[in-house]
């Protein structure tokens, strides 16, 4: 009986259309509600820590599995004194290396795109051609250096910076990994920026590099802020 009544009252609670074109100001409130029951700035934190998680044992044949590679690359940039973002960024490089190998960066990439900065978006979808330099030799790669087809960008050096000093060195089974505890609050952080309005040190800009992200940041004007979340 009372798992009737709840269903009800949940049923009570949501939009009345049928079809989003018949879509009205009075659905506002309960769509307003249910993205905040299920996707949360915080819950969308999680689920991805979650993913990140589940990288523990996940292992690509090297000395570490994935959830220690993150957390050493996340590690070495923090010591290295990366800003916040970047160390998250850092965390989270390779959440979609056995989803789609050849890609991977794009994964966590489009994952993080509206609350990181474009040079991070960039560095996560070419870190994997940037990881190539090293093991172009050893793996007999037919194309060397493909890293410098995009020489002429300006996140380049940034690219290469995090690959030189934090992805590739990050395969070390002694290196004294910080537990992902302390990166968790991190992450909660980034994820609850306003979305296509990146910040750094304090400052805020808005993410305006393409015009998808122009337009999403107008699309993002409609989803509640999360003072509106709190107050629903
Ligand atoms: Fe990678
Ligand atoms: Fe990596």
């Amino acid at each position: 009986m009372v798992g009737v009544v709840r269903e009800r009252e949940e049923r009570d609670d949501r939009a009345t259309f049928t079809d989003l074109k018949k879509a009205r100001k009075e659905d506002c409130t309960p769509m307003m509600r249910g993205f905040n029951k299920v996707a949360s700035p915080s819950q969308n934190a999680e689920r991805i820590l979650k993913m990140f998680r589940d990288q523990k044992g996940v292992n690509i044949g090297t000395a570490v599995d994935l959830y220690e590679h993150g957390l050493q690359t996340a590690t070495r940039a923090y010591r290295d004194g990366c800003d916040e973002e970047t160390v998250v960024v850092a965390l989270l490089h390779d959440l979609g290396e056995v989803w789609s190998p050849i890609n991977h960066g794009e994964i966590v990439a489009s994952l993080l795109r509206p609350y990181i900065s474009p040079q991070n978006y960039w560095v996560l979808v070419h870190h994997e051609l940037f990881q190539a330099y090293y093991y172009q030799d050893a793996f007999e790669l037919k194309e060397k250096n493909s890293r410098d087809r995009f020489k002429d960008s300006p996140h380049w050096k940034a690219c290469e910076t995090f690959c030189e000093k934090y992805d590739s060195p990050a395969f070390d089974p002694e290196y004294d990994s910080l537990p992902l505890e302390h990166f968790e609050p991190m992450v909660v952080r980034i994820f609850n920026r306003k979305p296509y309005v990146a910040s750094k040190s304090g400052e805020s800009w808005l993410i305006l590099d393409s015009e998808v992200n122009k337009a999403k940041l107008t699309l993002a004007e409609a989803y509640p802020s999360p003072e509106e979340l709190e107050a629903a």
